[in-house]
């Protein structure tokens, strides 16, 4: 049995999907804060939906008792929320993390793939980030995801329990909620291309760098963390190797739907990191070889808008 904590999120219900198509069974417990009944509507007779919190640990303890693999990807998201409320964020990332961990030691899980995240780096200006960097978080967010991490490798250590953690750059593809300021970026953008005239905000300058990953790159990086037992106890980076600027994707984005784009210019965000972008030697020696380029990613995306 597989356990998707997060399951009618963006990625976690990428994750469910791939895990159906490959029949296995699955479970998913979220608790629809930011995850949606409609992104598992598609496999809802092939999965079994628990509405459910990871802070709760008496329910994981229950739940976990049949399960032998678990795919975390609950967790709060944005990076903004997170400096707003870090009490919240600590709650769910790290306390949720650490419930879960401990529940999936007591039912004896095989192994727990953990959602990490590039915003660890923080702003040390080294690129491309290597996994072995000193991590120098900027905000409450980064910080749960440190402890994640720790966490995980402290039950990967002394508790036998095998996890990986992966860190995700910027993941985007179908099923991304652009509903609000605090989505992914390119989510609220490639929403607002839908529309005739297209209207974006950029905080800050526009010249800050991400290293987009698609959603489906992202899903054969856990399925080889899932498969390779060598990965155990280990940390590693999930992107493409490749940076953009948001400026840049506007202008892929303007040729690919041939409109233009409005740009609104407002402050840069608190703890906002400048340049992100990953150096992949570590994931790709067990396999990974993303296949979308940020333009095949992109475009993809928009078909699934239409
Ligand atoms: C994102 C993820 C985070 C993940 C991290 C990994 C979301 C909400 N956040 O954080 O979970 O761990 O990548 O690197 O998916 N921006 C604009 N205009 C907008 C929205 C955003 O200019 O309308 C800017 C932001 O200020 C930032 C950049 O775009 O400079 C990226 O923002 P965002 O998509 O929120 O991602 P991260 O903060 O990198």
């Amino acid at each position: 049995m597989f356990l998707i904590t997060g399951g009618c999120g963006f990625i976690g219900s990428h994750i469910a999907t791939e895990l159906v198509k490959r029949n296995e069974d699955v479970k998913i417990i979220d608790n629809l804060t930011t995850g949606k009944m409609e992104n598992i509507e598609h496999i809802i007779e092939d999965v079994k939906f628990i509405e459910g919190d990871i802070r709760n640990l008496e329910l994981l303890e229950k739940e976990l008792r049949d399960v032998d693999y678990i795919f975390h990807e609950a967790a709060m998201v944005s990076v903004v929320k997170s400096v707003e409320n870090p009490l919240l964020c600590n709650e769910i990332n790290t306390t949720g993390t650490l419930n879960l961990l401990q529940a999936a030691h007591k039912n004896g899980v095989k192994k727990v793939i953990m959602a990490s995240s590039a915003a660890i780096y923080g702003d040390d200006p080294e690129l491309p980030k290597r996994e072995d960097m000193l991590r120098t978080p900027l905000s409450p967010y980064a910080a749960s995801k440190i402890s994640l991490e720790d966490y995980g490798k402290i039950y990967n250590e002394i508790y036998d329990l095998n996890t990986v953690s992966l860190r995700y750059f910027n993941v985007y593809g179908p099923r991304q909620d652009p509903s609000s300021s605090y989505s992914g970026v390119l989510s609220i953008f490639s929403n607002e291309f839908m529309n005739p005239d297209p209207e974006l905000t950029i905080y800050g300058d526009g010249k800050q760098t991400r290293d987009f990953v698609f959603i489906k790159d992202v899903v054969e990086a856990n399925m080889l963390a899932l498969k390779r037992n060598e990965m155990n106890g280990k940390i590693y980076n999930v992107a493409c190797n490749k940076q953009n600027s948001l400026l840049e994707i506007i202008q892929i984005m303007e040729e690919i739907t041939d409109k233009k784009a409005q740009i609104n210019y407002e402050m840069r965000r608190k703890g906002d990191i400048k340049y992100s972008y990953a150096d992949i030697s570590r994931i790709k020696k067990h396999g990974f070889a993303p296949q979308y380029s940020i333009k095949e990613g992109l475009k993809k995306y928009f078909n699934s808008l239409l």
